[in-house]
């Protein structure tokens, strides 16, 4: 099933390339529906939680959270996302080296209680920021490279505290129609990856094609 996808690598500076020619048709201006309606789940009744957000883009979720009482820490390849995260939140922010990540910076909002890394996702470790309360995966469980999936899971599971909530958002569709990304994540996978380390509930699952998915092209 996913032998149309398996060999599928987006270069690192292809992501970055695509923020440079404003190709990034996987922002949304809102705060996401699954995020929104399933908070209460995640939160679990706890305050002040911190979250993770792996591949953060520039989504405004992070700002939700914040305006809530979270703590977010997000990591992301380009700095041009980051910037426009703040810029666009009407946010000020600091920027700094991360001395035990050679080459990564740091922003981090003067306002609010966000972080956010700029740097490759497998040089993060838990001995950069700890162990997070709450993790919102969408866009990067589907979007690394099929090949890192392992990697992928042993990280994420590696800054889960003992309490940690990870909403994941995946996608189901016919691999042999589009090439990805974001890649097909089956459910079969996501028991594979994670279930020796936690346990898993569907929470949701909708009929997500849009116009604009009917249209994928290389212009996601
Ligand atoms: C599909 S986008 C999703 C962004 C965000 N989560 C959202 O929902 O809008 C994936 C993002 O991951 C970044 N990215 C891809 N591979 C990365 C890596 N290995 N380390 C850090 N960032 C990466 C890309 O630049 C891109 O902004």
């Amino acid at each position: 099933m996913l032998a149309p996808q398996a060999g599928r690598v987006v270069a690192l500076g292809d992501w970055e390339q695509r923020w440079q020619d404003d190709r990034v048709g996987f922002h949304q201006p809102h705060v996401h529906k699954l995020l929104e309606s399933n908070i209460d789940k995640v939160l679990n009744g706890r305050s002040g939680v911190r979250f993770f957000f792996p591949l953060c883009g520039k989504a405004v979720d992070m700002k939700w959270l914040a305006d809530l009482g979270h703590s977010v820490v997000g990591v992301e390849i380009s700095e041009i996302a980051i910037r426009q995260f703040f810029e666009e939140n009407n946010m000020t922010y600091s920027e700094e080296p991360v001395p035990a990540m050679s080459g990564a910076k740091v922003f981090k909002g003067s306002e609010k209680n966000i972080s956010l890394y700029q740097c490759d996702l497998y040089n993060f470790s838990s001995s950069i920021e700890g162990h997070f309360g709450a993790i919102w995966d969408r866009g990067s469980l589907v979007a690394i490279n099929p090949r890192d999936r392992e990697k992928y899971a042993a990280l994420i599971t590696s800054l889960m505290a003992k309490d940690c909530r990870y909403l994941l958002n995946t996608l189901l569709y016919n691999p042999e129609l589009y090439d990805g990304p974001p890649f097909l994540v089956p459910d079969e996978q996501v028991h594979t990856l994670f279930g020796s380390s936690c346990d898993i509930e569907c929470l949701q699952s909708l009929d997500s094609l849009t116009d604009r998915h009917r249209g994928w092209d290389s212009t996601l």
